[in-house]
């Protein structure tokens, strides 16, 4: 938990595929919030986060199922707001003495209207032009609600969308309010947070101010290192700490010889020309690829790189007198501990490298100065640091970088035609003014050499793939929907300009089932 001095709004969370979208939409209404597992919810935890309002999610269990989660009875003697969302709304329901039934065709999936029944604080600004559209995605219903609400809207299949028990500031609803297929959501939500006494004084300005004086509190004298990736989480990290503590602070960037055309020079020089940060530039790129060579599993090849990052770390870090702490720009989705009911391990897709294997093997203390901020909110504090526009929106970058867009063996070869060819692919898409579309977009260098046909002459060289997707967080994706004029205008441009390459793909997979790397 964070001690931020911001008024809290606690979600506690039921597993809902959605829960974190709670959050971004609270941000969005300067309400600062924090999302926390129903396990881990008892009394005495949710009296020490102290919250204005708490906010129920939704999830996939059945309140009727026998052992289904349930919150300590005393939260509803706690006399703050509470919003019950689908689970929620049921849960609430049933802990306070209403009924819920499963089955009887009653369940709704999807798009619904909602008709108003009775005024309600909370619904100001809805039904302005008649039924409200909202989302829905429930198995289960309220069949009774609970002594003291109201029913406040009905849908066909949810007679109790919208209920309220207002002299208790209790608010259940069956909807998804923060989802965007619920139009009207952020309004509800802008009301709840309204009533609940939210003045939205989260801002990015007050961060910064916050985080700064809670750095120099926790480092004082003693000396920071940074791993500097280039990418905007370590970016804006470093900056902030920079900030903070200034001279105490160096940045280590390892340069892996995984890196894109001239990404080294680029965030070497912007940190040194215009920030004046102590920067160690790392160049391992021999190491990494003698280590590298003849490797063609992926899972090999990033164990490889993870360990020889942290060898390497750990090299230049010991040349730093008296450095006590390491910073990292661990974010708010990796520090949310996720609802598992299997309650076994998930299976590892990738073994994603950063640098988080670092602090138990240096024994140094984390400094984590992003730890309570979504990706977005990360650019908003880039811009409030003056970190340039081009810098803030770079596509993400992985740590292992282009060894995992090389499938099979790595060679010097490869890795600069694959250089050659994302440079002409990423100018492309500046060219055509994509860039800010795409979530992220890169070329892979395939395997496989296929034969073609230029000026009257055979070759025989590398074909390549290009990716481009759309996503929020990475964690699901969609190709992006090129026109065939920019394909194909791609294409003969990477096949006139890169030497080795003959045919270009396009890879239109969607993840799942297919990830956003190729390894
Ligand atoms: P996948 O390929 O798993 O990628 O769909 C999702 C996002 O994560 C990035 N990625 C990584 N980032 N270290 C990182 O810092 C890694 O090992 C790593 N592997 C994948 C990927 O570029 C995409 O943005």
């Amino acid at each position: 938990m964070s001690d931020t001095s911001h008024a809290r709004l606690l979600i506690i969370d039921f597993g809902s595929q959605v829960t974190q979208l709670i959050a971004r939409r609270l941000r969005e209404l300067k309400v600062y919030c924090e999302i926390h597992p129903f396990q881990t919810m008892t009394m005495d935890a949710v009296r020490k986060i102290a919250p204005k309002a708490i906010i129920l999610s939704g999830g996939p269990d059945s309140v009727t199922r026998d052992g289904s989660p349930r919150i300590p009875q005393e939260v509803f003697e706690y006399g703050v707001p509470i919003l019950g969302i689908c689970y929620g709304q049921q849960m609430m329901m049933v802990q306070l003495g209403g009924k819920v039934e499963s089955g009887h065709g009653t369940a709704e999936f999807g798009r619904a209207f909602v008709s108003s029944r009775n005024k309600l604080g909370i619904l100001d600004g809805w039904f302005a032009a008649g039924d409200e559209q909202v989302w829905m995605s429930h198995g289960d219903h309220v069949s009774e609600v609970a002594p003291g609400f109201q029913v406040y809207g009905t849908s066909p299949n949810a007679p109790f969308a919208i209920t309220a028990d207002i002299s208790r500031d209790f608010y259940a609803v069956q909807f998804h309010p923060e989802v965007h297929h619920t139009p009207s959501g952020a309004k509800f939500l802008a009301n709840f947070v309204q009533l609940a006494g939210f003045t939205g004084d989260w801002t990015m300005s007050a961060y910064r101010e916050e985080m700064i004086a809670k750095i120099r509190a926790q480092v004082g004298e003693k000396r920071v290192i940074c791993g500097l990736s280039g990418g905007v989480d370590s970016s804006v990290a470093a900056m902030l700490i920079h900030e903070a503590i200034g001279e105490q602070l160096t940045c280590v960037f390892v340069d892996h010889g995984l890196l894109r055309e001239n990404e080294a020079e680029e965030v070497i020089g912007m940190f040194s020309e215009n920030y004046n940060i102590q920067l160690i530039h790392a160049d391992e790129s021999k190491l990494f690829l003698e280590e590298l060579d003849g490797q063609s599993d992926p899972e090999t090849k990033r164990k490889i790189i993870g360990k020889l990052f942290i060898d390497v770390f750990q090299k230049h870090a010991d040349t730093i007198e008296g450095a006590e702490f390491l910073a990292q720009g661990t974010l708010y989705p990796d520090v949310i501990e996720s609802v598992s009911f299997s309650g076994g391990p998930s299976v590892t897709i990738k073994s994603h490298h950063n640098v988080g294997g670092l602090p138990e093997k240096m024994g140094l203390k984390l400094v984590e100065p992003l730890r309570e901020l979504f990706k977005d909110e990360v650019r908003q504090l880039g811009h409030e640091l003056g970190l340039p526009k081009s810098f803030i929106g770079r596509h993400p970058f992985p740590g292992p970088g282009l060894a995992i867009r090389c499938p099979g063996k790595i060679t010097t070869n490869k890795l600069d035609i694959l250089r050659k060819a994302d440079a002409v692919y990423i100018d492309q898409i500046r060219k055509h003014n994509l860039y800010d579309e795409i979530w992220q977009a890169f070329v892979a260098i395939l395997p496989v050499r296929t034969v073609g046909v230029m000026g009257d002459g055979r070759t025989y060289d590398y074909a390549c793939a290009l990716r481009a997707v759309t996503s929020v967080d990475g964690m699901t994706a969609d190709y992006y929907p090129f026109s065939h004029e920019f394909l194909s205008e791609t294409a003969t441009r990477i096949i006139n300009e890169v030497k080795g390459i003959n045919r270009v793909t396009y890879d239109i997979t969607s993840k799942p089932p297919g990830t956003i790397e190729w390894e």
